[in-house]
């Protein structure tokens, strides 16, 4: 049996918007380049073995037998990363996997479970030494395997900083020791599932506007980062993260991620101009705050001021998956 953990990523500049796809190699190509953070403490935990030629798949996602779409899912990635590895693919396999954070809430745990899934599959196929030396020098392969599962899941597979492009996400060489506070206002699962915001984004008057103005963007924002200088990296996440979300309001079907909380709590932030702490958005309602210090005790006192009640997630950068 293997066992991986792995971190989701908060993305710095978006994956919005796919390029249509022809064959399942081509699943879930971005229609721009985009830069994550990967996450240390939210872990997805994934076990993976294989059960036997005469025994049936069993897929539980948090201690629950999976939906049918959620074991075809999975299925169809489990035989992805077999057939890459040219292992057999008619044995039946059980699989366990769960997150420690809500699931659905702007905290990508496709990114984790795909990541997780990717690298335990390869792990109990190879086995752990020669997984070790596979890992060393396959990144750029597991990086393009999980991207089939969840494009995001792509950026997961090893970190701080991850820059996916193309094909497959790689190291972005920046050392800025950054923390990620998670403001939970909703532990609802989001009514609409990215895969569906990837394709409105594509209709809305704004997004081939975004598409021009990203790679400027994207290089103000790595240099940021390697600069180590937040003042200039914070309103460059706040300018995409409200930007993604405009393309989501202006898209046909047009999607709201906020909640009224949410919203509320990002108008009263953008008024205080003395900030060392800015914030992004996942397609979800809650708010990832990035800063170079602790800042649970303002947040509490500032969440209080505004009478708004919310779970404090406290993260940080992590290195990738452990297994
Ligand atoms: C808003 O990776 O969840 O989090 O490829 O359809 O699985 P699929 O989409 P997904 O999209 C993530 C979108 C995002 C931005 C990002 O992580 O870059």
């Amino acid at each position: 049996m293997s066992e991986v953990s792995a971190n989701p990523n908060i993305a710095f500049i978006k994956y919005w918007g796919k390029l249509s796809s022809t064959c399942d190699e081509d699943r879930n190509l971005a229609t721009n380049a985009s830069l994550s953070m990967t996450l240390h403490k939210a872990r997805t935990q994934t076990r993976f073995e294989f059960s036997g030629q005469s025994a049936t798949t069993k897929i539980c996602i948090g201690q629950k037998p999976a939906s049918t779409a959620d074991v075809e899912k999975t299925t169809r990635h489990v035989h992805r990363v077999l057939q890459a590895l040219q292992h057999r693919t008619d044995l039946a396999f059980s699989i366990e996997s769960e997150n420690n954070f809500p699931q659905g809430t702007g905290i990508a745990s496709s990114a984790s479970a795909f990541a997780a899934l990717t690298f335990a599959v390869a792990l109990e196929v190879l086995g752990p030494r020669s997984f070790k030396e596979f890992h060393g020098k396959n990144l750029a392969l597991l990086s393009e395997l999980a991207r089939q599962g969840s494009g995001s899941a792509s950026r997961s597979v090893a970190g701080p900083f991850m820059k996916w492009e193309g094909k497959a996400a790689t190291l972005f060489p920046a050392r800025f020791g950054l923390r990620d506070t998670i403001l939970i206002f909703s532990r609802d699962h989001k009514k609409v599932p990215s895969s569906e915001g990837h394709l409105s984004a594509q209709s809305s008057p704004l997004f081939s506007e975004r598409l021009l103005r990203l790679p400027a963007r994207l290089k103000q924002l790595e240099q940021a980062l390697l600069a180590e200088n937040l003042g200039t990296l914070g309103p460059l996440l706040e300018e995409e993260a409200l930007e993604l979300h405009e393309i989501a309001r202006t898209g046909t079907p047009a999607i709201t991620y906020l909640s009224p909380e949410s919203s509320q709590f990002i108008e009263f932030l953008r008024l205080q101009k003395q900030r060392d702490f800015y914030f992004t958005l996942d397609a979800g309602p809650n708010v990832h705050l990035i800063s170079e210090r602790d800042i649970s005790a303002d947040l509490k006192v500032l969440l209080a001021k505004l009478n708004l009640k919310c779970e404090i997630w406290e993260d940080e950068q992590g290195f990738g998956p452990e297994y």
